[in-house]
């Protein structure tokens, strides 16, 4: 019988230690330190060159950011069983999630390890005036904290100081955006790319963040995007802001331009003048550049016997054949040098790459995007600054994805990502998922509002800005389907809840001491909780249920080959209700069967391995029996 605890130890697996654990035992001391001398040793005998120049982003909060990273959960997940049984929600597989992100991420990290295709987030910007404070609700103690860092008392010192007093410096901008960029990272398939808004605040320390942590040889590109379309005049600045960033990298750039680079709606002129029956053209010049050499030959206008000698683009024998198919211009009149059309259908087929400037007018600006807002809810401002549809409607283009592919926004807002996921779906018949996660961030209800009085008196909740993310996503599609869209239009909530405060103890004194934890007020809700956190964390998509099987009276959950045993009660009865349906239901091959231990005796724990032991030994199978807490 196998000990597990998983419910305080949600954390995610260090997948770049075990690669090295499993290829280079040899570099692991009989303590499990790795070695990293005799590692480099290895390498420099396959001729792998070490780089001596060395550039790196540092800054206070740096050790305790990794930190973050690989500390455990300190929530569960549960599901909105009210919201999530109606119909349209009940087969969806788009994901709400109300949490904090680093929280999500962590949860996210088995069942969505390398599932995702495309990310894009919208961070705060950390302006000064946009609200960002770095909130800390961890409580290391200094030595705690020295121990786990492995720093001075005088830097820990200063780093409990920095987490406890919600600042707004680069620092504590960093530390709040590592760990998840560090998370993000993971759930990114291989072929998967990730888009990040910023502004000119932060947009520096992003960058190397990101090469940091993405690998500067992943960077993708910097996107401008003009955000709005007036000029400002604001007398006080050099320089008007009229747009902002978006930095880009896939997680392997060589993969990523295998699986085909996404191609953007075509923006050239094209134009059908002369009636061609291929349809619009456009045209580029037959002559080279200045900076490039090609085949020099004479070019006689055939209309104006004008005649031209350059060097052209290609041999003499092609520009006849092109001449010939009507495939050469020359443009005003007859009287400018021959050019080459090329034609609509043509670069549809073949695609168009992005350039890194995105203008409003074919990328949306901000007041578009409020605008939207306001006719979608009927009221104006009830979020400030959404994006444009537009703009993520383009980054979900060029990183090309595709029919089912998973979209992910771990910084939600109104819900935008969701929506242009829903819009661009409906256009091209793809079935594109998406992933939300949006914290319960309390509207002001004198900052907002509208924002406070439209979600308290409209949709009777709680005014928080994941209302708003909600009732956009509803909204957005209910608009979507009058336009008699098939396409999956509902979406599943889920929200982290803290651990039960006193569900602390460690599986091997629990055998002779007592825990003060008192099982019995676990709600129904409670267990659903538990058994929602444990399947994720197994590795089952969160948009999958498991089934409910009844085992003369006991419900057990089942799903991905695993047996949960969650309730109070399971006695001789089920279990022999439990080995018959194994022999009888061909669909029901539990491997691994999962007991909440704290709802069993032990010994009937001892009793259900014993007899599991022998059924599977007698059956010749396998099936694993694990006591989880
Ligand atoms: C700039 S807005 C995103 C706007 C979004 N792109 C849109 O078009 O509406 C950033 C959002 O992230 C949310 N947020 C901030 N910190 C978060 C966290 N730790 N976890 C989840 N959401 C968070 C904020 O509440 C805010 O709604």
């Amino acid at each position: 019988m196998n000990r597990e605890e998983v419910t305080n130890n949600i954390k995610v697996p260090n997948k770049d230690l075990e690669i090295l654990r499993e290829n280079f035992p040899h570099c692991f001391d009989k303590h499990g330190n790795f070695q990293l001398e005799k590692f480099k040793t290895i390498l420099s005998e396959k001729e792998i060159n070490f780089s001596n120049e060395s550039y790196s982003l540092d800054w206070l909060g740096k050790s305790y950011a990794r930190l973050l990273a690989s500390e455990p959960a300190n929530t569960l997940l549960k599901a909105d069983e009210k919201h999530n049984a109606k119909p349209e929600n009940i087969n969806s597989e788009n994901l709400l999630i109300k949490g904090d992100n680093l929280e999500v991420l962590k949860h996210l990290s088995n069942a969505y390890h390398e599932k995702i295709k495309m990310i894009y987030i919208d961070p705060p910007y950390n302006t000064g005036s946009d609200d960002f404070v770095y909130e800390d609700d961890r409580k290391f103690t200094l030595r705690e904290l020295q121990q786990l860092i492995g720093v001075d008392e005088e830097k820990a010192k200063r780093i409990l100081e920095f987490t406890r007093s919600k600042s707004n410096s680069h620092s504590a901008w960093l530390t709040f955006m590592y760990p998840r960029l560090y998370l993000a990272k993971r759930l990114l398939r291989e072929d998967g790319a990730i888009f990040i808004s910023i502004d000119d605040n932060e947009v520096a320390q992003l960058k190397l963040l990101m090469d940091e942590v993405f690998g500067e040889e992943n960077f993708e590109g910097h996107i401008h995007w003009r955000r709005r379309h007036n000029q400002p005049n604001d007398k006080t600045k050099m320089i008007g802001l009229v747009a902002e960033h978006i930095v880009s990298y896939s997680k392997n750039k060589e993969i990523f331009k295998k699986s085909g680079t996404g191609k953007i709606d075509l923006t050239g002129d094209f134009a059908n003048p002369d009636n061609d029956d291929r349809g619009d053209w456009a045209s580029k010049p037959w002559k080279v550049g200045s900076d490039q050499s090609g085949s020099r030959y004479v070019i006689e206008n055939p209309k104006n016997k004008k005649r031209y000698d350059e060097e052209w683009m290609g041999e003499e024998t092609t520009y006849l054949s092109l001449l010939k198919d009507n495939r050469i211009i020359f443009p005003r009149n007859g009287d400018g040098l021959p050019r080459k059309k090329y034609f609509r259908f043509e670069r549809e087929e073949e695609g168009q790459c992005a350039t890194n400037w995105w203008n409003h007018d074919l990328f949306g600006n901000n007041q578009g995007a409020n605008d939207d807002m306001a006719s979608l809810f009927g009221v104006k401002n009830v979020f400030s600054n959404p994006k444009p549809v537009e703009l993520i409607r383009g980054l979900l283009q060029i990183s090309n994805s595709k029919n089912n592919d998973i979209i992910l926004d771990f910084f939600a807002g109104s819900g935008t990502t969701g929506h242009a996921v829903m819009k661009l779906n409906a256009e091209d018949g793809a079935n594109r998922k998406y992933i939300m996660v949006q914290i319960a961030e309390p509207i002001d209800s004198k900052k907002n509002k509208t924002a406070y009085d439209f979600v308290a008196d409209e949709l009777k909740a709680e005014p928080t800005i994941f209302e708003i993310t909600k009732e956009r996503l509803r909204r957005a599609a209910r608009k979507i389907k009058e336009k008699n869209s098939k396409h999956d239009l509902g979406f599943k909530i889920f929200e982290t809840m803290p651990i039960w405060e006193d569900y602390e103890f460690h599986a091997e004194r629990f055998e002779n001491t007592q825990t003060l934890f008192d099982v019995g007020k676990l709600t129904i809700e409670d267990t659903g909780a538990l058994i929602t956190t444990w399947k994720t964390y197994d590795g089952m998509p969160l948009s999958k249920e498991l089934e409910a099987l009844d085992l003369d009276t006991y419900t057990a959950h089942y799903g991905h080959n695993k047996l949960y045993l969650m309730n109070k009660g399971f006695s001789t009865v089920h279990l022999k209700s439990l080995l018959e349906r194994i022999d009888t239901d061909k669909n029901f091959n539990p491997t691994s069967i999962i007991a909440f231990g704290h709802h069993f005796e032990s010994k009937s724990l001892r009793e259900l391995t014993e007899n599991i032991k022998s059924y599977a030994n007698k059956k010749n199978i396998d099936i694993e029996f694990t006591v989880r807490y």
